[in-house]
């Protein structure tokens, strides 16, 4: 297979390509979430979900980094506009807990491929994506287990919201 980078296949390009933009899609996801939190008055939760969408785009850099670093330029891709309207604080929690499920599988086949092909270079970035993808997941799951220890009364969901504005920077 004839490919414009001695390390990197034609596959390892698309799989990384498609990191770049699920990152970049993930930012957008949590960006919409913290305008929907900002709006509904939820504004520690707000914080704490704009700082998540920027980590989203250190995130898509390191894919871009990679190829660059290979003499290929990423593509910039088109974003679908993500979701707009949620429930409430806690339907927003779990759409995000969904959403790092799905990005987390994404990142073990990227590493799974990468190891398939004994391209180290990527597996050693797929598995610096999985091992963030486990702080991605416990950040939510933190927040999903306080809503299940004390209720989502709105009093409650008053102190989740300070507690996640006091962990944002
Ligand atoms: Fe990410
Ligand atoms: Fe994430």
């Amino acid at each position: 297979m004839k490919t414009k980078s001695e390390f990197l296949s034609e596959e390892m390009v698309k799989l990384l390509n498609y990191r770049v933009e699920q990152e970049e899609y993930s930012a957008r996801i949590y960006l919409s979430m913290a305008n929907w939190l900002n709006d509904k008055g939820f504004a520690g939760a707000a914080k704490l979900f704009k700082d998540y969408s920027d980590e989203e785009l250190v995130h898509a850099d390191k894919a871009k980094n990679m190829l660059l670093a290979n003499g290929i330029r990423p593509i910039t891709p088109a974003l679908k506009q993500p979701k707009q309207d949620f429930l409430s604080l806690p339907d927003v929690l779990i759409s995000a807990l969904d959403h790092e499920k799905e990005i987390t599988k994404q990142c073990y086949a990227l590493t799974k491929a990468a190891h398939t092909e004994e391209n180290f270079m990527v597996v050693e970035l797929g598995l610096w994506y999985c091992k963030e993808q486990a702080e991605e997941l416990n950040k939510v799951q933190y927040f999903i287990g306080r809503l299940e220890a004390f209720g989502e009364e709105s009093i409650m969901l008053r102190e989740l919201d300070k507690e996640m504005g006091q962990l944002a920077k």
